[in-house]
């Protein structure tokens, strides 16, 4: 599968949702980084961008990419309109093809699944070797199909976070799991709609 059917993939599930005003950021982001010193961010698969934008507002200064050119617009015209066009790069990226450059404080990855080529355990695993000591390296993924999700196939499988962090295969000595569960949340959808989900966290703290 080519990149530019991912392209046309992704951007046509941007294009179908309307533009968000002020979208929200993940829950799992707070829980996470509330209280952490500002620093250098790096959101993978950005989306609509409220992660970004959250994380802006406190002080980091964030590199969110996307492989979707709608969701990279929309969101690099609200750090504008939000006043934090100094705070936030909003970049085009394949993450098949090659990871972002730099290092980073943190490296957060949410609901990072595609139905197209995304070697996950590679682009992970390059997220991890880009964070600074005492950097944390969050990934979020889903443990169960919302009713509104692009993907309603019921053979999908979800692994657990246990085999997300085998598949990226880490040095102990490096690198520290600190986070590994399987929360419910209620999950609010498009048109207000809500459901009940469960999210599949692994949160990764670089040591040295
Ligand atoms: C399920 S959405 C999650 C968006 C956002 N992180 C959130 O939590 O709302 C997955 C995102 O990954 C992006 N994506 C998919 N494949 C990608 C790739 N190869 N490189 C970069 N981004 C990709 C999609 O465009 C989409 O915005």
């Amino acid at each position: 599968m080519s990149t530019t059917d991912a392209s046309t993939f992704w951007d046509g599930v941007h294009t179908t949702r309307p533009a968000a005003t002020d979208p929200r950021p993940n829950s799992r982001l707070v829980e996470a980084v509330t209280g952490l010193a500002p620093g250098r961010a790096l959101d993978l698969g950005c989306g609509e961008g409220g992660d970004a934008l959250w994380l802006a507002r406190r002080g980091w200064h964030v590199t969110a990419v996307d492989l979707s050119a709608v969701a990279v617009a929309r969101l690099a015209a609200l750090a504008r309109s939000h006043g934090l066009q100094e705070l936030v790069t909003a970049e085009r990226h394949d993450l098949h093809a090659a990871f972002p450059r730099g290092r980073f404080d943190l490296v957060c990855a949410h609901y990072l699944h595609s139905p197209h080529d995304l070697d996950r355990p590679t682009v992970l695993r390059a997220a991890a070797h880009a964070l600074h000591p005492g950097g944390s390296l969050l990934i979020v993924d889903h443990g169960s199909t919302a009713p509104w999700s692009w993907n309603q196939d019921p053979d999908t499988s979800y692994p657990t976070p246990q085999e997300v962090a085998a598949g990226i295969g880490l040095d102990p000595a490096t690198w520290t799991v600190e986070r590994a569960d399987t929360p419910r949340r209620i999950a609010t959808g498009p048109g207000g709609r809500t459901a009940e989900v469960t999210d599949h966290v692994l949160l990764i703290r670089r040591t040295v």
